[in-house]
């Protein structure tokens, strides 16, 4: 008989040996329990509940409204749904700028109530000393750097970002002082492939790429942007690998079809009573006066 695949829940000590001797490491999004359980299923290494989910769950414009709450909420229902998968809870816009302490209590929020091993942060010179921090309490910290959507009017909209000599270098310069704060790995998003090529050789710990291009240590997408179910926009950066939007709209509109049709519900889906049983509770209803 077959051995059914378990699936073993890689450690951080994993991830910096893959770093060195690969192979890739692979992340995904993922902001419930169904979708959760299914990336838990398969052999991905990480699953980010990302604040990307204010988007494609919630359904906010951007991922500025995004509360500490409802990360909380989401990361919760994703730790019940993968047990074998390293979880990371992402940090909204302001649990982390406001003070070193709320940084610090809020990256704790996602390991103590929401059983994630451990919290991302945008930034990278600017939040290294938050990092250095959270990583003091014992933490263990993502760092993300290039294009980092909370900043996105500073950064003037979702742009690559480190496209000439000096932006590079900055790029650079975030991820090395992410490293010396002790960032155990870093997301990388939309910089030239070189950059992204540059930046892992830079560095002692993994990179993790989101349009950084093939060098990173490891890659990450959106999950309802490779599943096609996120469809206002689509960054070049996102291969689609599936349209279930598409397969999902084509199910509910038979539905609807087949219910105005008469088709749905079939026998097969009906439950059953003996005829004698169903006449005789009609009479008993008819005599009650609770059916005419
Ligand atoms: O929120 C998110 O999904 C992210 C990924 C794009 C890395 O930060």
């Amino acid at each position: 008989m077959e051995t059914p695949w378990k699936k073993k829940k890689a450690t951080i000590p994993d991830f910096l040996e893959r770093k060195r001797s690969g192979p890739k490491i692979t992340m995904m999004t993922a902001y419930d329990c169904a979708f959760a359980s299914l990336v838990d299923s398969v052999d991905i290494d990480m699953i980010l509940v990302g604040d990307s989910g204010a988007m494609t769950t919630l359904g906010y414009e951007t991922t500025i409204p995004v509360t500490m709450e409802e990360m909380l909420f989401m990361a919760r229902a994703v730790s019940k749904g993968a047990r074998n998968t390293f979880l990371i809870g992402d940090m909204p816009f302001l649990s982390y700028e406001v003070s070193v302490e709320r940084a610090v209590e809020n990256a704790g929020r996602f390991i103590k109530e929401a059983g994630m091993d451990a919290a991302k942060l945008e930034g990278g010179r600017r939040t290294a000393p938050v990092v250095q921090a959270i990583v003091r309490a014992g933490i263990p910290v993502m760092g993300h750097i290039g294009l980092t959507p909370q900043s996105l009017s500073q950064l003037g909209g979702f742009r690559v970002q480190g496209k000439d000599v000096d932006s590079a270098r900055a790029v650079v310069e975030d991820a090395l002082a992410l490293q010396d704060a002790g960032a155990f790995a870093i997301v990388v998003e939309a910089v030239p492939a070189p950059v992204g090529r540059m930046i892992t050789e830079a560095i002692k710990v993994p990179t993790i790429g989101i349009g950084a291009g093939p060098d990173c240590d490891g890659q990450v997408l959106v999950l309802h942007d490779m599943l096609g179910l996120f469809e206002r926009f689509t960054p070049k950066f996102v291969k689609r690998y599936v349209s279930l939007g598409a397969a999902a709209r084509e199910a509910l509109a038979q539905f609807a079809a087949e219910v105005r049709g008469g088709s749905f519900p079939a026998p097969e889906h009906c439950y059953t009573m003996k005829a004698e049983q169903a006449e005789e509770l009609r009479e008993t209803l008819v005599h009650a006066g609770l059916l005419r």
